[in-house]
């Protein structure tokens, strides 16, 4: 690295952001502080650095173009929900969903350990932008990191540099996170290649002064601050006391042959395909998708009186394994150069591979555990966590508009999870409370992957369960809050959709691209266009409102998708009023009339 890129000079005007570096400094005692300036150069010294620290290795270049494998500590794999805490001043200002411990005594705990923790590394200080530099709906963080593969990992998933530092100027305020990896040097102790902390692994959120303390995971969501710690658990209470929504979202745009133009915005669980929807191609003649983003929304009330939706990331951090040309091609084409890849395989050719990538598999990789594997050795290649950090401006379908300032007018808000039984390819809620409803009793079956325990339910509101920042009933009285802002005729409808409906263990709907079926049936009810059926537990489309031609499935498929099974959604109504207990008088009387109503629409329709 050379001394340009290695500035141990602050160059921001704001006092409180230097005295902050300087404090951190003093704590951790870092070899030195580093700036980022965000450029290319800089991010082509990191990439440098760790290639030659063993950290990462160059992929073939005529294969993919300036992109890297590294491969993590085997117990440093994923987001570690268990060791995330909301350090809120009142336990019950987390609420029940949360892990919650005092903030004043986990900071203490955390600075005995953050105390000398830098020893032997550079300390990196990234100035970084949620959203596009001066919209309105963007939000400024800094996050001081020991990790360079983090300094890289955000100059791919946030905007970074000088720039931002020249935005904040001399009072502007910033999310303050902290991450270091826990694993200080001695003068002649030699590095891994994976530092991490693995009997000390903290990811703690100061929601009321906008504080992130992680330590000891160099993973994703612990280490990349901007994302699920920032965009999700501060943001979600920022956006409670400002007036805005931080959700866990994909965006779409749907492009109708005449071109005509909707905007979705989608939450569901993980292993749900998130990410594939929001870049999906539809089977439909003439139909498009184009994608503002795949993980995270912000969105606020615009001028218009209309909810506008940024992306507030700059590229995609997505499960690698089970992506391929079929599933997502968008996604392969994106993650063709400039990309980070994690716990992947590699080929002898200088390329990496996972499960799923290709219909058969190479007869011989090595594997992300750095071991000789070969197809016949029954082990996986990938970690099933395994994943690409790319560049979103590098995704084929990308909207033009991805990064207007003012973001995208939102017309139809999806809520999904999957489930085997009893919840319909697709529900329109009656209007923004339903739909809230909807919204904050969404459940998935856990799969095999996940848990181990196949077909267990768990709720999983708007998909938020572990990035809300603060009480969850509180979080479902701002989205009730938020309906009554604006006009009823302004809001996005609000849609669930399921598209894991089984019958004797075999999926009844094909999925992946025919979804946009589902999505041209709620582009055109937002248009008012087309017919739906009002039920029991929403409005449905019948058999003959969905465009089906091409596709081959059985009327009796259909109709078990598009039908009201009672006894089930009784069930359903008696589980949810048991869930909702959970929340206490915190739970607002909204949405307890809605189960309530649901339950009295359900006895009425008994035969
Ligand atoms: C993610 C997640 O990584 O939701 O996006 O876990
Ligand atoms: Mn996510």
């Amino acid at each position: 690295m050379t001394a340009a890129t290695m500035s141990l000079e602050s160059t921001s005007k704001n006092q409180q952001l230097v005295q902050w570096v300087e404090d951190v400094a003093r704590l951790c005692t870092p070899d030195r502080v580093h700036w980022c300036d965000g450029s290319p150069e800089e991010y082509e010294a990191m990439l440098q650095l760790m290639v030659l620290s063993g950290v990462a290795i160059r992929l073939d270049p005529a294969k993919r173009r300036n992109s890297v494998l590294v491969r993590s500590h085997p117990a440093d794999v994923a987001r570690v929900e268990d060791r995330t805490f909301i350090c809120s001043r009142t336990r019950d200002d987390a609420g029940p969903t949360n892990n919650w411990e005092d903030p004043v005594k986990m900071k203490q705990k955390l600075t005995e350990l953050y105390a000398g923790s830098m020893a032997g590394r550079t300390m990196h200080v990234i100035p970084y932008s949620m959203g596009v530099m001066g919209s309105a709906i963007a939000k400024i963080g800094i996050e001081i990191t020991d990790s360079p593969y983090v300094v890289t990992s955000m100059h791919i998933m946030a905007r970074v540099g000088s720039r931002v530092l020249e935005l904040l100027g001399e009072n502007g305020e910033f999310v303050r996170g902290l991450h270091s990896v826990g694993a200080p040097l001695g003068p002649d102790e030699q590095d891994s290649t994976w530092p991490c902390n693995m009997g000390h692994k903290y990811i703690c959120h100061f929601p009321e002064t906008r504080e992130i303390w992680s330590y000891g995971s160099g993973y994703g969501g612990n280490a990349l601050l901007g994302k699920k710690c920032h965009a999700l658990r501060i943001a979600s209470v920022q956006a409670r006391d400002e007036g805005w929504m931080a959700e866990h979202m994909l965006i779409l745009k749907l492009i109708s042959p005449s071109g005509q133009v909707k905007y979705m915005t989608g939450a569901f669980p993980s292993a749900c395909g998130k990410t594939n929807l929001s870049m999906l191609i539809p089977t439909i003649p003439g139909w498009k998708v184009e994608t503002i983003g795949d993980d995270i929304a912000w969105m606020k009330f615009g001028s218009d009186g209309r909810l506008h939706a940024i992306n507030p990331e700059y590229g995609f951090f997505g499960v690698a394994p089970g992506t391929s040309m079929k599933s997502n091609a968008n996604a392969m084409l994106t993650m063709a150069k400039n990309s980070i890849f994690t716990n992947c395989a590699m080929t002898s050719g200088g390329d990496i591979w996972w499960e799923g990538m290709t219909e058969g598999k190479p007869a011989e990789l090595v594997d992300w555990l750095r071991r000789p594997w070969t197809a016949g050795s029954g082990r996986k290649a990938a970690h099933p966590n395994a994943r690409f950090t790319t560049p979103a401006k590098q995704c084929p379908v990308i909207a033009p508009e991805w990064e207007d300032p003012k973001g995208v007018p939102i017309d139809a808000i999806l809520f999904g999870g999957r489930r085997a039984g009893v919840i319909p390819l697709v529900i329109e809620a009656f209007n923004w409370q339903h739909g809230t409803f909807l919204g904050a009793t969404a459940s998935s079956e856990t799969t095999a992957a996940i848990t181990g325990k196949i077909g267990q339910l768990r709720r999983d509101p708007m998909a938020m369960l572990p990035f809300c920042g603060y009480h969850m009933g509180d979080y479902f009285s701002h989205w009730l809050q938020m309906g009554r802002l604006a006009d009823a005729s302004q809001l996005p409808k609000i849609y669930y959709v399921n598209w894991f409906r089984q019958e004797k263990g075999k999926f009844l709907w094909p999925g992946y691209g025919d979804n946009s079926r589902v999505l041209k049936w709620i582009f055109e009810r937002c248009d008012g266009k087309v017919h739906a059926k009002e039920t029991p537990i929403g409005m449905l489309p019948e058999a003959a409102d969905l465009d089906t031609k091409g596709l081959d499935i059985p009327a009796s498929a259909l109709e078990q998708l598009l039908r009201v099974d009672i006894e089930g959604w009784l069930a359903e109504a008696a589980s949810i009023r048991e869930y909702f207990a959970k929340f206490g008088d915190r739970l607002p009387e909204g949405l307890q009339l809605e189960v309530k109503k649901l339950d009295e629409r359900l006895r009425k329709a008994t035969p």
